[in-house]
């Protein structure tokens, strides 16, 4: 069996990994390999982020990786928050992040947005990056309970509900996340 780690503790990630990759591919968490390092991530791109987190993993532990980086980049707002979506308003607490975003976007009718997602896979000394990207509008308030982070704002194109309005398996189904892992398996059922 191939095994690869994956830069995350996050089960809910790790699942979707597992579950679009199959099971010819045995996926390791940061715990299983007992890496509790506070693994740098200070770059301005989700490549950046990505490859960085990859790479420390890559060379501190000589494992065959794969690491993420996501966000929510709003075209009026020169696609801020980008690398700083989980921190925005100086903390981690999605409440004041979502109400620093409505806030700057205030009554602006061109509300487009995306989420995206960017996987750097380390195998041995080569590097392969893989995109997800879904486009949509951000709402003039929250609406819906599920998922995390700016569900409750975003609306993909042709949909009518919120991500925070769509059963995990409806937004997994579309997401930017699912998008780029579906691209991470389909190249690692080709290679291996
Ligand atoms: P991460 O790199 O996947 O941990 O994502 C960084 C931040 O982007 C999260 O803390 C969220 O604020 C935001 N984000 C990423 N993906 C999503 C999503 O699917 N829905 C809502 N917010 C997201």
């Amino acid at each position: 069996m191939i095994q690869l780690v994956f830069a995350t503790n996050n089960t809910h990630k790790l699942d979707e990994v597992r579950e679009v990759v199959g099971n010819k591919f045995h996926i390791q968490t940061l715990a299983d390999i007992g890496c509790t390092d506070d693994i740098p991530e200070t770059g301005d791109t989700f490549e950046a982020n990505a490859s960085q987190k990859s790479t420390y993993l890559y060379s501190r532990y000589g494992c065959d990786c794969f690491a993420d980086d996501s966000g929510l980049e709003v075209a009026a707002l020169a696609n801020e928050p980008g690398v700083y979506s989980a921190r925005y308003s100086g903390t981690r607490d999605m409440e004041k992040n979502i109400d620093l975003l409505l806030h700057r976007l205030g009554d602006r009718p061109d509300r487009a947005a995306r989420f995206r997602t960017v996987i750097s896979l380390r195998i041995g000394d080569d590097e392969h990056f893989f995109e997800g990207v879904i486009e949509g509008q951000i709402g003039y308030e929250r609406q819906g309970n599920g998922g995390f982070g700016y569900d409750p704002l975003f609306t993909p194109n042709g949909y009518v509900k919120t991500f925070a309005q769509m059963t995990p398996s409806e937004k997994n189904a579309i997401s930017h996340r699912a998008i780029a892992v579906a691209k991470l398996a389909d190249f690692l059922k080709t290679k291996f």
